[in-house]
């Protein structure tokens, strides 16, 4: 599949109740041929109105972390686990991630990525380990397939908890040392 076919069934899928009730479908983001790949776990209202992952609030500190390892959305790509917002931003039930998670392995193969970083415990339970548990886990490298994962702290739960803010530093050191190490170009564009 294309990324033009892969982003036009997206727009028209009604494969979950979700679709009934977004404003927008949220494909995602970024550099289409980047080595790394950020997954949150699905639009919260901003991105449901602009189409766009990440551009609300939890968007905006996501932009200081990717900034603090200097990296921007040009140098990785964004998406979600889900791809429609889910009502009053509850968590997406395995039900509509069930019926979502295709899409995002479609950009996945794509996209290639040598580095997938989960946001979050949703995104990290569904792509790293269904057992995954974030606050003993986050920071710690996983080997898929020969991609190189890591979980770190949603920017959400930074936002209610900022004790967590310099652990999830340190996490962002080790992404940017993982970075150095396989893909320095990141780095050189
Ligand atoms: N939270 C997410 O997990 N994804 C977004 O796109 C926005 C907020």
């Amino acid at each position: 599949m294309t990324w033009e076919e892969l982003e036009q069934k997206c727009h028209q899928c009604l494969n979950c109740p979700l679709g009934e009730t977004r404003t927008n479908m949220v494909f995602g983001v970024g550099n289409r041929q980047a080595d790394i790949l950020f997954i949150g776990e699905g639009p919260g209202e901003q991105e449901d109105l602009q189409g766009e992952p990440f551009v609300g609030p939890a968007g905006k500190l996501l932009d200081v972390m990717l900034e603090l390892i200097d990296l921007d959305r040009t140098k990785v790509y964004i998406a979600n686990i889900v791809k429609c917002r889910p009502p009053n931003n509850r968590d997406p039930l395995n039900a509509e991630q069930d019926a979502c998670i295709g899409y995002l392995r479609a950009q996945t193969a794509l996209i290639k990525p040598k580095i997938i970083v989960c946001l979050g415990r949703i995104a990290a339970m569904r792509i790293i380990d269904k057992d995954f548990r974030i606050t003993r886990q986050h920071g710690q490298w996983f080997d898929r397939a020969g991609v190189q994962m890591m979980a770190i702290y949603h920017p959400s739960a930074l936002l209610r908890d900022p004790t967590k803010r310099p652990e999830t530093f340190l996490d962002l050191k080790s992404l940017q040392a993982k970075i150095r190490e396989l893909s320095p170009d990141t780095y050189l564009t």
